[in-house]
């Protein structure tokens, strides 16, 4: 059975356009697969904390004894994070842009997930992704357009930090349901979001 992994990070609630998309785009693949398992994470109302002296994940390898107990529950998160994560088949990511990159919970989660010997390792020739063979959906939304100049496509480290680092875990197919300029006007967002239905409908002709 195909699993797919649902994740929010926008802090907006119903107004958000990036789940919306998510919704729409977890709809299409429910429509195609009617059996396909979901699992929802909403990083806007859960998120792990950012990495510490206790959380810093190169313990894993390390034996109950040897953790404190504050490490103990920390490395509890991560490795409920890392494996709902490696399980899943498909995962769909809403990631607004904040300050021209993600907001800083779904970093919180990458910080989790981000781990040698799980999701990449490094080897004589250099690093080795180990999370091969998902696919990854990402639903960006950012008030300005960044995709259609070299200045903006300079300027973004949402979608690019975003490849990188899917890209490293091993991961080549990556997608992106964009939804861009929606900070300028009731035409713009129109258009950002007639622009994302249309990849949504791709995406669903590619799967069926
Ligand atoms: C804290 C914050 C920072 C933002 N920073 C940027 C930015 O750097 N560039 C931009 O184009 N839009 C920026 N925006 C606008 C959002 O990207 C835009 O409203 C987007 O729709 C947010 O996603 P959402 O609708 O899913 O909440 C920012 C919004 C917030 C709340």
């Amino acid at each position: 059975m195909t699993t797919l992994l649902h994740i929010d990070s926008a802090i907006t609630g119903e107004a958000s356009f990036s789940r919306r998309l998510t919704r729409r785009i977890v709809e299409h693949f429910r429509s195609n697969q009617p059996d396909i398992k979901v699992e929802y994470l909403d990083l806007a109302e859960q998120a792990p904390s950012h990495l510490s002296i206790e959380s810093l994940g190169f313990r894993l390898g390390l034996t109950d004894e040897q953790l404190t107990d504050a490490q103990r529950r920390e490395n509890e998160i991560t490795m409920q994070l890392l494996q709902q994560f490696l399980k899943a088949d498909i995962v769909v990511i809403g990631a607004p842009m904040y300050n021209f990159t993600i907001p800083s919970q779904l970093k919180a989660w990458i910080d989790r997930i981000a781990q040698a010997g799980h999701t990449f390792k490094y080897t004589e020739n250099g690093p080795v992704g180990l999370a091969a063979g998902k696919q990854v959906v990402i639903a960006s939304s950012r008030g300005g357009a960044y995709s259609t100049s070299e200045q903006g496509q300079a300027m973004e480290h949402q979608e690019s930090f975003l490849k990188v680092i899917f890209g490293f875990f091993g991961i080549t197919d990556i997608r992106f349901v964009r939804a861009e300029g929606v900070n300028m006007g009731d035409a713009a967002i129109e258009q950002a979001m007639g622009e994302a239905q249309r990849s949504i409908e791709e995406l669903a002709l590619e799967a069926a």
